[in-house]
């Protein structure tokens, strides 16, 4: 199955991807997580995102366009995936139909997750990620252990993002709403879309995306 998660800025895409993972039999694929690797990499691509996701703009289409083709020629993926802050406006969804079709597959359900603005302010300036194996945790609503250390792979790694300033936060939404929102009239077309609210313990919005998606 090919599942797009949806969603504003700290809507909470990345937490349920990975929970969905186990579920459907299918790896999670970040664009933003690709483009951290790249970043933290020092390379020429990695400084061209960087310029961008520091400001909280989306990186150009163009700049974007091979890093999931390549991703989808990866054994892993070869039965389906779930698009995490992929595709963001309606050209990328559009590249992704056409690189879906080329594998005879395409998107077939489109989970939007709902959450206010002010909630994911509040969501952002709290998140804390490991740097070292990328698990995320919130300093009150999904705290790490007190030892500081993460819960997951037990390295001293948690960072606090450089994106993640209540500025930029909204930077962020501002694109979100002027250039991704589109996408749910796109895919709302094909009669896609299942709208689920994010606001609730991570159990809960995990129990409406299964039920949404018939799993
Ligand atoms: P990206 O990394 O994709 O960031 P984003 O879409 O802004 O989303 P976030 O990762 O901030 O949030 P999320 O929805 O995954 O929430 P999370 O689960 O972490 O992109 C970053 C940048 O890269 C972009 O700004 C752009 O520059 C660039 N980029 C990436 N992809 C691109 C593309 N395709 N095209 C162009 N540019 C691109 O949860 C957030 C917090 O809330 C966490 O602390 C979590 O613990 C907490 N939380 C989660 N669920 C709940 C809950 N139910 N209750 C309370 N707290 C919760």
């Amino acid at each position: 199955m090919d599942l797009v998660i949806f969603g504003p800025p700290g809507a909470g895409k990345g937490t349920q991807a990975k929970r969905l993972e186990g579920l459907l039999g299918v790896p999670q694929i970040s664009t933003g997580d690709m483009m951290r690797t790249e970043r933290a990499s020092g390379s020429e691509l990695g400084k061209r995102f960087d310029s961008f996701m520091t400001q909280g703009l989306l990186v150009p289409d163009e700049l974007v366009a091979n890093l999931i083709e390549k991703r989808l020629g990866e054994p892993d993926a070869k039965n389906g995936a779930i698009f995490d802050g992929y595709p963001r406006t309606v050209n990328q969804a559009e590249v992704l139909d056409g690189t879906l079709a080329k594998l005879h597959r395409q998107v077939g359900v489109v989970v939007s997750i709902e959450v206010g603005l002010e909630d994911l302010v509040d969501r952002i300036v709290g998140r804390r990620v490991c740097e070292a194996c990328g698990q995320v945790y919130h300093l009150r609503y999904n705290p790490p252990p007190s030892s500081g250390r993460c819960g997951a792979c037990d390295a001293d790694s948690l960072i606090q993002r450089t994106d993640d300033t209540e500025d930029k936060v909204r930077t962020r939404y501002d694109e979100y709403k002027a250039k991704t929102e589109p996408l749910l009239h796109y895919y709302g077309r094909r009669n896609l879309v299942r709208a689920v609210s994010g606001v609730g313990s991570l159990d809960e919005v995990t129990q409406r995306i299964e039920a949404a998606i018939g799993k």
